[in-house]
């Protein structure tokens, strides 16, 4: 059936994480976040070519849906966010950054803690760091909301409009990395 290009009656939600790897944002996003909202990364999708165009097209088609997305990528600068942000402005999205300052040790410290292929190369995390642009509401965010990663499963969020801690349950607590 057409709306006849009416508004859908409530907005579906874009958030972008924008944080070194190793910041946390997967497992905030696992804690928080997957109960409401459709994973999309690029990191995930196979074969390197068009990822971004790819990408791009899943956000898409989950907020056409009316679902409500998270870009899980590092997202590090103006760049990166561009074509994300005017998509979601093009379909009406709530447009929300998680930006999860950066702390090179910390990012370190738990990146270290990884196995396998979660393991980045430490040049991966310098070289995001360089190009870290912090969100900023003038390039077309909503809202940007501050997550820092505790230690121990705890993460704290400012929305701006006050800061909640929030714990993991003790389930999670007792398998996520602890930080050194
Ligand atoms: N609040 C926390 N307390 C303790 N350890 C944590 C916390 N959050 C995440 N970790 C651990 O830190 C490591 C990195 O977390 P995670 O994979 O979520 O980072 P990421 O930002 O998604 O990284 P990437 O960009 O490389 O995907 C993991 O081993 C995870 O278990
Ligand atoms: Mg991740």
């Amino acid at each position: 059936m057409s709306n006849n290009g009416e508004r859908l009656p409530v907005q579906p939600a874009l958030a972008i994480f924008v944080g070194l790897p190793g910041a946390g944002k997967s497992t905030f996003y696992e804690n928080y976040l997957a109960k409401t909202h459709q994973l999309v990364s690029k990191d995930r999708l196979r074969n390197a070519r068009h990822r971004d165009q790819r990408q791009l097209e899943l956000v898409r088609l989950a907020l056409a849906a009316g679902r409500d997305v998270v870009v899980d990528n590092t997202n590090p600068s103006l760049a990166d966010r561009e074509a994300l942000i005017a998509l979601g402005k093009a379909l009406q999205a709530t447009i929300v950054a998680y930006f999860f300052p950066p702390d090179i040790p910390a990012s370190l410290a738990r990146n270290s803690q990884r196995q396998g292929k979660a393991c980045v190369p430490v040049v991966a995390i310098m070289a995001k760091a360089k190009i870290l642009q912090p969100p900023t509401l003038l390039e077309g965010f909503d809202a940007v909301f501050t997550v820092q990663t505790l230690e121990r499963g705890q993460f704290s969020i400012d929305t701006g409009l006050g800061v909640t801690d929030h714990a993991l349950p003790q389930a999670t607590r007792d398998t996520v990395a602890p930080v050194p």
